[in-house]
């Protein structure tokens, strides 16, 4: 067996860039559950798919498949056999797939996909539930957190990068909102597990947290 971490927090905490900085400095599988459900959540949008009815979605849910490939250590999502990691990141996905992600048909269709990933050896999996639900035996928990005003801030930024002008209030309440619905869900909602180390990266740079989960895992190595 491998030794397994499960990152969990709200939208914009920096999981997915402290993931995939500690993975690739420990030599560890990166799987980012996140981009799993974006992808069904991107099926839904081309298909025109009314994301608000839960039985649509369960019908939808049926003719799709995701699938995960590496390339060059890279997770690679697959929507029905295509790569579509292009086009699963953005505001309008992120928010279709807060909310299909509420329904027991697209979480179990993950599931298992999820906790294969992580019989794969040493691996690094973040997402909402992956300490409670996924990997509840997960040798190493960590909840990242980011105040809201922060991680609005992070998101402005990184939006303005890449040449998308947005405004930081919108983002603010868009935040807000998802928190609120992956919180509140019924199933796997999004919580601290118990034996998770809370990490808060308002005042932390990214380098910082890098180094702080890094020494973490290798304490929890040395028992
Ligand atoms: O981490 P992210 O922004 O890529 O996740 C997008 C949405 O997917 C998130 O708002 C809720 C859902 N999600 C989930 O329900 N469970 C996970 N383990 C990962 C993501």
């Amino acid at each position: 067996m491998g030794f397994n971490i499960a990152i969990d927090g709200p939208a914009g905490a920096g999981k997915s860039t402290i993931a995939r900085k500690v993975a690739e400095k420990l030599s560890f599988i990166y799987v980012d559950t996140g981009a799993m459900y974006r992808a069904i959540g991107l099926y839904m949008w081309r298909n025109k798919i009314d994301v608000n009815d839960e039985k649509t979605v369960e019908e939808a849910c049926q003719k799709v498949e995701v699938t995960i490939e590496y390339q060059d250590g890279e997770q690679q999502v697959l929507l029905n056999g295509d790569n579509v990691n292009a086009y699963i990141r953005n505001e309008l996905v992120g928010e279709l797939t807060s909310k299909i992600s509420t329904y027991s048909v697209v979480r179990n269709k993950l599931l298992e996909l999820q906790r294969d990933m992580a019989k794969k050896g040493d691996v690094l999996m973040d997402g909402r539930d992956i300490g409670t639900n996924v990997l509840p035996e997960a040798d190493l928990k960590i909840y990242l957190t980011a105040d809201t005003k922060v991680r609005a801030q992070r998101r402005y930024l990184e939006l303005q990068r890449k040449g998308i002008e947005s405004d930081i209030k919108e983002i603010e309440e868009d935040i807000i909102e998802r928190d609120l619905r992956d919180m509140q869900r019924k199933i796997a909602p999004l919580k601290k597990a118990e034996d998770a180390i809370e990490l808060n990266t308002s005042k932390l740079d990214i380098n910082e947290v890098v180094d702080i989960v890094i020494d973490l895992v290798q304490e929890k190595r040395k028992k």
